[in-house]
């Protein structure tokens, strides 16, 4: 196996990942993560259908092509993922409510004409949707292409951090992107994403006006509730893929001891539950549009940088510290330059923060 690392100095902000080309002689594929049991779905489909009425056991073993006993098996996963059913093999089963569930059967109806239409991955528990992405788009998968779940066990955020993914309580979706764009301009599309984050969110509440700090942060009242994380495998001259792994608290009432200071959820600020499958849509919607208009438009990018400016309380005039590179460098931020890099006016120069973790001073 040959491993070959690329670096690409316009955008230490974006990690890059190495090309591993594959012998033949290598005696096993890599393990693969198991995808969600799409007849899950399919029942939740119809029963979705049929939401007044009871649905017998042998309707539902029809619709799944197996038995009544294989319907109770998927019916007790189905509770256990927190689906809300009732009844039992000799009366038939009925939904209780519609399950907020981020499966393919209820999003997919609603990302028609996206490039993420019938696009859905969905996993009940994965490591990582960025590693799983990342392995897909390494062997072929096409643009668009979303791997989603309810949970992550070893979810990643930016430079050494881990992000806490408890059980469908939040957004935890990674995207492959196949953009023709040459390395350099990827970081503007990372702000596209935390724009189109924004707009899902206002578009399902219009009270709540999330801050968007500098590169790939979505504050409220300071607290983090969402993050970014963009990665890409790129030669010099062009991108070959990217994925964007986007993290949303969406309706966890409580964080872990250490986060809590520092995170927030959608819920815990507008006070009421939100609908995960609602928003994801929203986002997915939002994100199809901005990135459309990166690769078709030419004037996209100075709109990206003008709304990122705008949106985001971070970018003009505010007193920060960076650590970057082992380095930490005060100042007050003037702006973003062209490639979407934070320009901050130091004591001895303007400097031009190319990654690392932004502060207020
Ligand atoms: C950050 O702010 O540090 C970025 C957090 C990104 C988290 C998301 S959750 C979905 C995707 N999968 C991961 O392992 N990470 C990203």
């Amino acid at each position: 196996m040959i491993v070959v690392f690329q670096r690409f100095p316009h955008n230490p902000c974006i990690k890059s990942t190495a090309t591993i080309r594959k012998t033949k002689s290598r005696p096993n594929p890599p393990s693969r993560e198991q995808a969600t049991d799409a007849r899950l779905g399919r029942i939740v489909r119809l029963m979705m259908e049929h939401a007044t009425m009871v649905v017998s056991g042998t309707k539902i073993a029809q619709e799944i092509s197996s038995n009544r006993s294989e319907v109770w098996r998927l019916i007790q996963q189905l509770r256990g993922l927190g689906v809300d059913v009732a009844g039992h093999p000799a009366t038939g089963y009925q939904l209780k409510s519609v399950p907020d569930l981020l499966l393919p059967e209820i999003l997919d109806p609603l990302l028609r004409g996206t490039i993420f239409g019938g696009k859905i991955q969905h996993f009940y528990k994965i490591g990582s949707t960025n590693t799983a992405a990342m392995a897909a788009a390494a062997e072929g998968a096409p643009e668009g292409t979303v791997y989603i779940a309810e949970e992550q066990t070893a979810g990643r955020g930016r430079g050494a951090n881990s992000w806490h993914s408890a059980r469908s309580t939040g957004i935890y979706c990674s995207v492959i992107l196949r953009p023709s764009l040459p390395p350099s301009e990827v970081l503007v599309l990372a702000l596209a994403a935390g724009l189109a984050v924004r707009t899902a969110i206002e578009q399902v509440d219009a009270r709540v006006k999330p801050d968007l700090k500098w590169p790939n942060d979505v504050l409220i009242d300071g607290k983090k509730v969402g993050g970014i994380l963009t990665e890409m495998n790129a030669e010099a001259t062009g991108v070959r893929y990217i994925v964007a792994g986007i993290g949303l608290n969406v309706n966890q009432s409580t964080f872990p001891a250490g986060l809590g200071a520092e995170a927030t959820s959608l819920r815990l600020t507008a006070g009421s539950e939100w609908s995960r499958v609602e928003l994801t849509a929203a986002l997915l919607k939002s994100l199809d549009r901005e990135y459309r208009q990166l690769i078709e438009d030419r004037d996209a990018r100075q709109s990206i940088l003008r709304r990122f400016a705008e949106c985001s309380s971070w970018v003009q005039g505010k007193e920060i510290r960076v650590e970057e590179n082992g380095t930490t460098l005060e100042g007050t931020t003037e702006g973003l330059d062209e490639r979407g890099f934070l320009k901050v006016r130091t004591s001895r120069e303007l400097h031009t923060v190319l990654s690392g973790t932004v502060r207020a001073k």
